[in-house]
């Protein structure tokens, strides 16, 4: 059974408050923080995400190939992050990290002294009845947050197979107070696995506003 965050009770009952996930949240950015690998962006750490990152397919080839920039990959399911795990660890990549986290709730319990370069949101779930559209990821205010935490150089990546929830991103992002949508290839030489899996897909790459507020 799930919750409204799309967490399974097991989960729950071992972090039930969001004091306790919170806490969880902040010992995951302590632990990376002793690796000492960051860029240091606006006087904060840099982390590049890929929110929905399941099995870490293609985040773990990604931050083979960039070494110097460090990658944390999020999922709400606790067997993707599981395998992702075992797939960072046979690579023994220093700069990848994955962590079982729901994305509206890792993204504001981000410590402030951390923020987000490059966001990666590949075949997000595209809930296709219209009574579940305020489940999507991209909403005008999950497009808030993110700029929030983001530096003034971060890009947004998102890639989809449906081309209704193309349609409704590329309207939100066209919208949005601190997006705009530029012209620019997504830097992904290796397919994640649902792009394996599927015969075609959109992609829109958006910056943050230089005029940013929230
Ligand atoms: C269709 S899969 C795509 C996985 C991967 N990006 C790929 O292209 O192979 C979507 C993933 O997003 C995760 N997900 C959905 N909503 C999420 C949320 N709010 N926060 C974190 N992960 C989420 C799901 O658990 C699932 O693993």
């Amino acid at each position: 059974m799930k919750n409204h965050l799309g967490m399974n009770d097991v989960f729950l009952q071992r972090f039930c408050s969001p004091k306790l996930r919170e806490s969880r949240v902040g010992e995951f950015f302590k632990d990376i923080t002793d690796k000492g690998l960051f860029e240091q962006i606006q006087g904060r750490k840099q982390i590049h995400l890929e929110i929905g990152c399941g099995h870490g397919h293609w985040l773990t080839q990604y931050a083979c190939e960039n070494p110097k920039q460090v990658f944390v990959g999020i999922d709400l399911n606790t067997k993707r992050i599981e395998k992702a795990l075992s797939k960072a660890r046979k690579h023994s990549t220093e700069n990848l990290f994955f962590f079982k986290a729901e994305a509206w709730e890792f993204i504001r319990l981000m410590p402030s002294n951390f923020m987000i370069g490059n966001i990666f949101i590949m075949f997000p779930d595209p809930w296709p009845k219209k009574k579940h559209h305020k489940r999507r990821l991209i909403q005008d205010s999950f497009l808030d947050l993110l700029a929030e935490q983001s530096s003034s150089h971060s890009l947004l990546f998102f890639r989809t197979d449906d081309l209704a929830y193309f349609k409704w991103s590329k309207e939100k992002v066209s919208t949005s107070r601190n997006w705009r949508l530029i012209e620019k290839k997504i830097p992904f030489k290796h397919f994640s696995y649902f792009q394996d899996l599927l015969p075609c897909h959109q992609s829109l790459t958006a910056s943050v506003k230089n005029n940013f507020c929230l």
